[in-house]
């Protein structure tokens, strides 16, 4: 029987048994792990090994916590893992001979072992089975770190889509508050044109773009002075022209911010119409962007749904009736559809009886 080595103190054969890595293992891979392994008491939050570092030892955890952690470009540490008794570390390195690819830290008192470069290519050589082991547990690790990043990253592209909208909102806010009478009008846009997107089955992120397009569709009024844009009476055939010059300085707007250039269409084409009689670019039909169609319907049917100073708002019911009759000439029939499966949905959500 081979006998602990007692300069390195390291382990005995039989409570390596204990540990659930190495429960399976004949006598004689534990007998060699026991002769090369040397024990190491590390202290809570106590740096084992550093990210970047050379390496050349590996560690099995006998009793405590280790904390594995990766630092991010923006300087913040993310987890990789936290392994308990029986669990390792430090192989990767010492597999490819690169630096080391994390921290390992303690976050509780920690008795590890501790086995040399040399010694662990001996044991991969001698002792099959802990190879074998060791490469089962690397695959389960490699998966559960692969889900970790993909959860990790779904957060932060989560937390990314809130920072556009709030950032985006507060814009239009600003823009909002120039024109009292149009207070709200963006936001019932915006719940409008995703309801019909959603209706049509489109993707999570053609819903997005939809969903920023239609926040920002009227931006390019920042650039319409308050004389034409708060004008009581109607307007002038100059004045008319420079409102329509909107979705033009709003697409200017944008056009050098490129998170926003895949919103640009939702903004230069929402006034186009179906029959080609719209503006800018008097586009027709499947030529109009869909995002530019989806919106002009939402557009339209808030603005006759909405009161304003000189009249009432129409009611709900009147005005899809309205849109049904534009369908093929200001409107496409698909968008206006859709939009007729969800608008009672919708009257429930904008607060409005259908009927009122
Ligand atoms: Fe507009």
């Amino acid at each position: 029987m081979t006998r602990p080595n007692p300069l390195r103190l390291g382990a005995s054969a039989p409570a390596l048994r204990k540990m659930d890595f190495f429960s399976g293992m004949p006598d004689e891979h534990l007998a060699l792990v026991a002769r090369v392994a040397r024990r190491r008491r590390f202290r809570a939050g106590q740096v084992v090994i550093e990210e970047n570092s050379a390496a050349d030892t590996f560690f099995i955890i006998r009793t405590g916590r280790v904390r594995i952690t990766k630092r991010l470009e923006t300087g913040e540490e993310m987890l990789l893992a936290e392994e308990g008794p029986g669990g390792f570390f430090g192989e990767m390195a010492l597999l490819d001979e690169g630096p080391r690819s994390a921290t390992a830290r303690a976050v509780e008192p920690a008795s590890l072992l501790e086995i040399s470069r040399n010694d662990f290519k001996v044991l991969l050589d001698q002792a099959p089975l802990l190879a074998y082991a060791m490469m089962r547990v690397l695959s389960s690790r490699l998966r559960g770190t692969g889900a970790l990043m993909v959860a990790q990253l779904q957060h932060k592209n989560r937390e990314l889509a809130d920072a556009y909208r709030d950032t985006i909102t507060a814009v239009v806010n600003t823009l909002e508050a120039r024109d009292p009478y149009t207070r709200g009008h963006t936001g019932r846009v915006t719940t409008i044109a995703k309801a019909i997107a959603s209706g049509m089955g489109l993707s999570e992120e053609e819903l997005f773009i939809i969903e920023i397009g239609a926040l920002l569709h009227d931006v390019g009024k920042i650039g319409v002075t308050d004389a034409i844009l708060k004008k009581p009476g109607p307007l002038d055939s100059g004045e008319y022209e420079e409102i329509r010059e909107h979705p033009e300085k709003g697409r200017h707007i944008l056009k050098h911010i490129a998170y926003l250039e895949k919103v640009i269409p939702c903004v230069l084409h929402h006034h186009e119409r179906y029959d080609g009689g719209g503006y800018p670019q008097h586009l027709a039909g499947a030529d109009i962007p869909l995002p530019g169609r989806i919106i002009s319907v939402a557009d339209a049917f808030d603005a006759m749904t909405s009161d304003r100073p000189y009249r009432r708002g129409m009611q709900f019911a009147r005005a899809v009736a309205e849109l049904r009759r534009g369908a093929g000439k200001q409107f496409d029939p698909k968008v206006v559809r859709a939009f007729l499966g969800v608008w009672r949905k919708l009257a429930r959500l904008l607060k409005r009886p259908p009927e009122d």
